[in-house]
This record gives structure tokens, sequence and C-alpha cells, in this order.
């Protein structure tokens, strides 16, 4: 059995898969340069867009594992079609995830990267009153949008901070509620055709001036050109995004837009998150190569199709 991974990940993938040969890159090579002729497996990171023409090329693949909780990457019908299990890394990343939607959360509340410009800038000309004046979480109302494993992990936080919680998962009109009811709107949904611009200039419209959008789930989520001109037009508050359409290009109009933190899509950036995601996807590969029906696999259809033989 042959494994390919399309980069290094933070375990020992070699060690961590001792049944098949495993041919790991120094670095991220992506996936149109990896060679998937002779492979029963790949491990792919959540820049490696698999759709069918990868599958195409992948005549022996059984399985996918995709490091990282989000697969919109991911062709799943084709998959599916194609006889390869995909599996995904959830439960692992979400307290990291939870943790970076509240620190930009905070951020943006209380102009923390404008605070940290500010005094590198040599201009700080000590406190005053009336200085960087930011919004108090206690006693607002925090809407979460999707009540998924990071949402929820997102409402426990809230609560502890004080903060009345309401959320929305799928139903538009409730997603409508809580855009027009919260102070702060974290969205932790998946990007489907269903969510992309959920975030449009009609609900902006709807939230209170004092608002703050925080977006650590899929950029596709948002309409950026109408999210710059409701933070143009003061009509909501602040906004951090984690996540961004076009990774890793940037809107060109987010980078002077007002009140806006800016991250480089680090939700579940830490050694105890990026290691288990690891572990999961050597786990996935182990067992579907074994026979065994993967533990995290999102195409579950798929499962008597593959091991018809
Ligand atoms: C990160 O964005 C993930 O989906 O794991």
């Amino acid at each position: 059995m042959r494994v390919v991974s399309t980069s290094s990940l933070p375990i020992d993938l070699a060690a961590a898969i001792p049944t098949a040969t495993v041919e790991v890159p120094g670095t991220w090579v992506g996936i149109a340069r990896t060679n998937l002729e002779a492979a029963d497996a790949l491990v792919c990171l959540l820049l490696d867009r698999i759709d069918a023409s990868v599958l195409a090329r992948s005549p022996k693949l059984r399985v996918i594992a995709n490091c990282a909780v989000g697969y919109d990457n991911i062709d799943l019908d084709a998959a599916t079609r194609a006889g390869v299990c995909v599996t995904n890394t959830p439960d692992v990343l979400t307290e990291a995830t939870a943790e970076l939607a509240f620190a930009l959360m905070l951020a943006a509340a209380r102009h923390i990267a404008e605070g940290d410009r500010l005094v590198r800038s040599r201009q700080w000309q000590g406190w005053r009153l009336d200085q960087l004046i930011g919004i108090q979480l206690a006693g607002k109302t925090l809407g979460v949008i999707g009540l998924g494993r990071i949402g929820r992990a997102v409402a426990r936080r809230g609560e502890a901070f004080g903060m009345r919680v309401i959320s929305a998962n799928r139903d538009p009109l409730g997603i409508d509620r809580v855009f027009a009811e919260a102070d702060v709107v974290s969205l932790h949904c998946p990007l489907t055709p269903a969510t992309r611009h959920l975030v449009n200039a009609a609900r902006l419209a709807t939230m209170k001036p004092t608002a703050i959008l925080v977006n650590t789930a899929r950029g596709g989520c948002i309409d950026d050109r109408a999210l710059v001109t409701a933070l143009e037009r003061g009509q909501i508050f602040a906004a951090a995004l984690d996540v961004f359409a076009n990774e890793p290009e940037i809107d060109e109009r987010f980078y002077d837009c007002p009140r806006l933190v800016l991250a480089p899509h680090i939700g579940s950036a830490t050694t105890e998150a990026r290691t288990q995601m690891a572990r999961l996807c050597a786990e996935a590969v182990v067992d579907a190569l074994a026979g065994k029906r993967p533990a995290n696999l999102v195409n579950p259809e798929v499962w008597p199709e593959v091991w018809r033989g």
C-alpha cells in the first residue's frame, strides 16, 4: 500500500502509518504537484482542491484524509462516485477554534490591533479618557450562526463572559433574527451553497451600529463588498476575519478598511490541535486501508461501495 501526503504534518506520518509506504514532502507541495498514480491513500490540506480531475488521476485511491474539519475543498460527490472515502478532523480543533473566535471578538471589541499599531508607531502620548473606546461584552447578546461543535464551544465561552446567547442553524428566519438582535455575530457554519454570502448587504443593514461580526468559518460565507461598505459607513462597529473567500488572496479593500481585524486563517493553529489533527489523518488512513470504516468518514454512503470486493 502507498500513502501520499501533499505536506509534512506535525507528526511522523510514516511512523504513524506502519502498514504502508508513506511519501511525505518536506513542506506543502500542493495537489497539482503530487503524483497520485500509485496512491492508495492521500493526506491533504484545505489548500488542496480535490475535484474530479484529481480523482481521475488517482486510479487506486481508497481514502482521502483531509487535515481540516471543513471539507469544502473536496468535491464530495465526485469522491463518492469514484468510491473514495473522505475523512476530516473534527473535535480536536474545537477548543482552539473557539478560543480564536473569542480572541478576535475581544480584539474587535477592544481595538487590540489598533492599540498595538498605535504603540508601535511611537506616537502614543499616554493615557486618555477617550482613547480607543471599545464595547463591553458582558451583558451583551452573542449570536452564534451554526450551533455545531465549534459554535457550542463559542456559546459556552459567551455564557462564561456573562453574555446572553442566541443561535440559528439553517433556518433563514432564525438567521435574520440573530443578525438583528445580537451584539456580536460569530459564524460557525460550513461553506455550502446555502451559506455562501449568508452575510450580505440586507443582513448587515439589520445589524446594530454597535454590532461586531466575527468569521472563523469560511470566507465565502461573507459578501466582502457588502462588509466593507457596512464598515466604511459605520453600519456596524467592527468585524474580525480569520478566513477569506480566495485565500491566500485578500480582497484589496480589506487592507484599508476601518475597524477590521485580520488574521491569517489560524483557527486551529495550536500545537495541541494540529498534532491531534495529524494523528486523526494517520488513523483514518490506517483504518481505511485495513478495511475498517474510518471514524470521521464524511461520505458514509461510499463505505459498502468501497469494500464491495
Ligand atoms: C480549518 O479551517 C478547518 O476546517 O479545519
